[in-house]
């Protein structure tokens, strides 16, 4: 990945290493840090709630980069796509870094208003043709060429919503999509509509979409790591998957764009886990500035790759 810097051990791995940021020194870090970048605010449509519109502050986005450029240090011009990409954050980044070339950067975004804002930010002319107005799940909103099992990285933020089993297009060959419809199908809650958390499905399409060997970053909230009744869930990904590691930020990283939501962000990689392997389990909650708390963040997960190289 070009940018990254000749590794060194900074140390034992750690696992579970306390990084200190409170909600408020976060939420101050958020604003400074898109203000320096003239960030524009988001084009929030009436579809907010539904769509799950609430967009990643920058500050966010360049630690996924630096937490994807430790765990994955060698890829040369990796084919990127984030399928709920909203105004672009996660792809303009991208291009601003060079973590990839632009031809190798693809974007899905279900909401026509959010996707003019792609005209205005210079983004569609950029990635023209591979910005996608379509549904992220539906494996067919893509050329033949780019489809499942193609992109080095899959980034991004998913929509937090609850959606009816019945608007997922090919909702069937989604392991949460299944285990929901058959929960509802007994009892008192027989037929009524069956709904189902968007940002779970949207963790297995990264899955689906990622290439044998590549890498997801995905901002999830609390409930994916949590609720009983995904415990499933994360089963499916510990034992299929080798989760590099799970960064959990406080409540007010995203309060500037409408949501007290309590996100994490899970990176693992499209390849059977090793059980030699450590993850990084990070909790940013404390009194350090959210960009430097991150960058730490990203520092212990070079060392832990390097340790186990
Ligand atoms: C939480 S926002 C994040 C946007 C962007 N990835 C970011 O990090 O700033 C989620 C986006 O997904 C869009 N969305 C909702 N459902 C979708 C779907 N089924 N397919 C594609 N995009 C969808 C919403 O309109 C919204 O723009």
């Amino acid at each position: 990945m070009p940018g990254a810097r000749q590794l060194t051990l900074p140390g034992e791995p750690v696992q579970g290493e306390p990084v200190n940021v409170t909600p408020a020194s976060v939420a101050e870090a958020a604003t400074q840090h898109d203000a320096l970048r003239g960030q524009a605010a988001p084009p929030y449509t009436s579809s907010r709630r539904a769509l799950g519109q609430y967009f990643t502050p920058d500050v966010i986005v360049e630690f996924v980069y630096d937490a994807l450029e430790a765990v994955r240090p060698e890829l040369v011009r990796p084919a990127i796509i984030d399928p709920a990409c909203g105004d672009g954050a996660f792809l303009g980044t991208a291009i601003e870094r060079s973590v990839t070339t632009p031809e190798r950067i693809w974007g899905i975004e279900k909401d026509a208003a959010i996707a003019a804002a792609w005209d205005e930010s210079g983004l569609l002319a950029r990635l023209d043709g591979r910005l996608v107005l379509g549904d992220g799940l539906d494996s067919t909103a893509l050329p033949s060429h780019m489809r499942e099992g193609q992109f080095d990285l899959v980034v991004g933020n998913p929509p937090f919503a609850r959606v009816s089993c019945s608007d997922v297009p090919g909702g069937e060959r989604f392991l949460t999509w299944r285990r929901f419809a058959a929960g509802r199908t007994r009892g008192r809650r027989r037929g009524r509509p069956v709904k189902v958390p968007l940002e779970a499905l949207f963790l297995e399409r990264f899955a689906e979409l990622a290439a044998p060997g590549g890498t997801a970053a995905i901002v999830l909230p609390d409930g994916v790591l949590a609720n009983r009744r995904l415990a499933f869930l994360r089963q499916w990904l510990l034992t299929g998957f080798t989760v590099h590691a799970i960064v959990a930020f406080p409540r007010g990283v995203f309060s500037k764009t409408g949501t007290t939501a309590k996100t994490n962000v899970i990176i693992f990689s499209k390849q059977r886990p090793d059980p030699g392997r450590c993850s990084l389990l990070a909790d940013v909650d404390g009194r350090e500035p959210v960009l430097q708390a991150a960058r730490r963040v990203a520092q212990s997960l070079r060392g832990l790759q390097v340790a186990q190289a």
